[in-house]
């Protein structure tokens, strides 16, 4: 664990303005902490972080949740979890008995005032023994519908502080997505929970922003003139966005159901990954600047007119099929789905911005699981050379295509027309391949390390603002509108392991153009 009191932490985005910012000594209060978050993903951070010695040597988890447990049963939970998940491998005994020790498990209903009073007697006893100088972070993992009720609890037990600049102690809510489901419910959640909270308070989170290659996006546009002079729609003739996994729906069925694809991924992870590509430049290289642009963009995104519903976005669902080999269950026969399910496992849809730099510019989003293999990735398409340049080999010419790989193989390049070596030898196109992994070596760290890191920091760069989810809802609550008013006629449509449906190739195929093999 880490000696000093304080951790210097560095925002990527903010290195460019050579600052640092300090994660401070806290305790975090995972609420619903029985939860699979918790153990794949909030677990393996801090243990990371821990073993990294980013970790305030001052700190405390205390899982939050239903069902009894003591202390000792959570921890030993909690090593299994992090043997499973953590990014840092083999678990070092030394660390994690020293780090568990700081973890501890709190057993209450969420709407129990009892429960919520005894968590402040377990908090100021920990604050006397741990030194975590009353700084609280609340995580809230539990099915949306109790964000709002958790949050009034907390205030009613003098849990949250009354936020300002300088405010030390500081109380933080993390909040995970879906934030509403949607555009009235996101409103009304903003209301709830604003009666109780200053917006500064509230973390969004969004884990794509946490992820190195989501960040690299400003690094790698703002920083490389030469990329950013051909950013607009001189130059580029089309943008796909793929999100595909090859996992179905494992044990999440209750949550996918009320869920599907458009909440879970296009509405939040996807809208993010489109903002940053074509946001502005933001003026300064903080959360206000960035966030304001994100939002700027967003507002400038063509609504569906009721005409479009049906066809520029196409749902899709997946039935029994295979992926790497193996036979896998259709969605529908999934457990904890409805047999006649009408939830949409796969999304694909073309949109506009309308703004000078992208005016008649297409972007194609799709995203999906159940799909061929686990990969997400931007592919700027830039414009062909003109026809009559073609005639070195029309049918070898390709456009220039940027790929900027998210997940896996983390890299970024480049597809340009070369020559073949030879007195009469064609064209070919080849690529130039820039890999993090092999470039830079060291595993980066998990999105949620660096997440938990900015919010013990303060720093909401890289979490949604309000505004920005309610312009994605008010974008797609249309389209949830009409689905709901209009079920799915051929679901199944895709079978497991192929590339969604038909109308999918449809859709990008109406304007002469294709989905990538990816
Ligand atoms: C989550 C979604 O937000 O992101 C999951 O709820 C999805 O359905 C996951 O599988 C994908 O995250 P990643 O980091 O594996 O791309």
């Amino acid at each position: 664990m880490a000696t000093s009191t304080t951790v210097q932490f560095k925002n990527p985005l903010e290195d460019l303005e050579r600052q640092a910012k300090t994660v401070d000594p806290c305790i975090m209060v995972i609420f619903g902490a029985t939860g699979d978050l918790t153990g794949r993903k909030l677990l393996p951070a801090l243990y990371n972080l821990a073993s990294d010695g980013e970790l305030p040597a001052h700190f405390a988890c205390i899982g939050f949740a239903r069902r009894p447990k003591s202390n000792e049963d959570f921890r030993n939970e909690m090593r299994k979890a992090v043997d499973s998940y953590s990014r840092v491998q083999p678990v070092d005994t030394n660390t994690w008995n020293s780090f568990s020790e700081s973890i501890f498990y709190h057993r209450s209903e969420f709407d129990d005032d009892k429960g919520y009073e005894e968590l402040r007697n377990l908090l100021d006893s920990l604050d006397q023994r741990l030194g975590t100088q009353k700084n609280r972070l609340y995580y809230l993992s539990t099915p949306p519908s109790y964000f709002a009720q958790i949050i009034e609890k907390l205030h009613k037990h003098k849990l949250l502080y009354e936020f300002s600049e300088k405010s030390q102690p500081w109380s933080r809510v993390i909040i995970e997505k879906p934030f509403g489901h949607d555009l009235t419910s996101a409103q009304q959640l903003q209301t709830e929970i604003t009666h109780y909270l200053n917006e500064q308070q509230i973390y969004r989170i969004d884990h794509y922003l946490g992820k190195e290659t989501v960040q690299n996006l400003l690094v790698f546009r703002f920083t490389n003139p030469i990329f950013e002079s051909l950013w607009n729609n001189r130059h580029i003739d089309h943008i796909q966005m793929t999100v595909s996994e090859d996992i179905g729906i494992g044990t999440r069925g209750h949550f996918f159901e009320e869920a599907g694809n458009l909440r879970d991924i296009i509405q939040n992870h996807m809208m993010q990954l489109l903002s940053l590509v074509t946001m502005e430049p933001p003026n300064h290289l903080n959360a206000a600047s960035i966030r304001s642009e994100k939002v700027k963009l967003m507002d400038a995104i063509r609504q569906y007119k009721p005409s479009q519903l049906g066809s520029n976005i196409v749902r899709g669902q997946y039935g029994p099929g295979i992926i790497n080999g193996e036979q896998v269950l259709g969605y529908r026969q999934e457990k904890d789905v409805d047999p006649k399910s009408d939830v949409e496992t796969y999304v694909a849809l073309e949109l506009f911005i309308d703004n000078w730099r992208w005016a008649g510019v297409p972007f194609y989003l799709r995203a999906g699981k159940r799909l061929p293999k686990r990969a997400t990735e931007i592919a700027i398409t830039f414009k062909r050379a003109p026809a009559f340049i073609q005639q070195f080999d029309e049918k070898r010419t390709t456009a220039n295509i940027l790929v900027i790989r998210i997940q896996p193989d983390e890299g970024i390049s480049l597809k340009f027309n070369c020559k073949v070596p030879g007195l009469h030898a064609p064209l070919q196109p080849v690529k130039m391949d820039f890999l993090y992994g092999a470039y830079f070596g060291a595993t980066p760290p998990e999105a949620y390390e660096r997440l938990l890191c900015d919010c013990m920091a303060g720093d909401n760069t890289l979490f949604a603002s309000v505004d920005e989810v309610i312009a994605s809802w008010k974008l797609f609550t249309p389209v949830l509108d009409y689905w709901k008013a209009h079920p799915s006629t051929n679901f199944p449509n895709y079978a497991a392991g192929t590339w969604g449906p038909s109308e999918s190739d449809e859709l990008i195929e109406r304007s002469g153009r294709q989905w990538r093999l990816i």
